[in-house]
């Protein structure tokens, strides 16, 4: 691993940590409330079960997967879902649970289109945040970590499908990814 690895950006102990503490404030803020939170896959499989094993009100829990059409979306936006919600999330709370906000543009869809679906609130938890790549706002309503412009790995973060079981966020060394590219 020493080879892909540039460096450790968050612990495994700094992740444990922070998704308590989140879970804690989910807790607080979400009383009386009818949550579901919906995971975005494949990213956000590890977060979302430490987090709602930290939530302690009752939850429903779905995940959806969506993909952009490649790099002549990141102008526009549009993102395709490639597996929708099972249930109708209509009244209720979503809490969107993702892995990490990039350019913003994947969450300012989605938001979006789960409002249309006329839940009665739609937030978001996102793991880690990027916000020098920012191109749309979005409102994140719950953050873990801010991270430096690296591309990172672990904790359910690929590359090439690859890491997502690391226990820590690690950035990815520039040459694995730079090789890759001029294939
Ligand atoms: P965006 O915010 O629409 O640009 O897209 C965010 C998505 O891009 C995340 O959910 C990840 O799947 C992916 N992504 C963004 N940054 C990284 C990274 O550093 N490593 C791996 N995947 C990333
Ligand atoms: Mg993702």
């Amino acid at each position: 691993m020493d080879n892909i690895i540039k460096e450790i950006l968050v612990t495994e102990e700094q992740i444990q940590s922070k998704v308590k503490e989140l879970g804690e404030r989910i807790t607080e803020d979400y009383q009386g409330k009818d949550l579901m939170l919906v995971g975005i896959l494949k990213g956000a499989v590890m977060f979302l079960s430490d987090l709602a094993r930290n939530i302690k009100l009752p939850v429903m829990i779905d995940f959806m997967a969506v993909s952009s059409y490649g790099s002549s979306s990141e102008s526009t936006g549009i993102v395709r879902i490639i597996k929708d919600l099972e249930s109708s999330i209509d009244g209720k709370d979503i809490l969107i649970v993702e892995d990490i906000i990039d350019t913003g543009l994947t969450l300012s869809y989605l938001t979006d289109n789960l409002r249309k679906r006329r839940a009665k609130s739609v937030r978001i938890v996102t793991l880690l945040d990027k916000p020098e790549r920012r191109k749309v706002e979005v409102p994140v309503d719950y953050t873990g970590f801010v991270i430096p412009d690296e591309f990172v790995i672990g904790y359910g973060i690929d590359y090439a499908e690859q890491y997502r079981n690391l226990p820590f966020v690690a950035a990815l060394k520039e040459d694995v990814y730079m090789k890759k590219n001029k294939v």
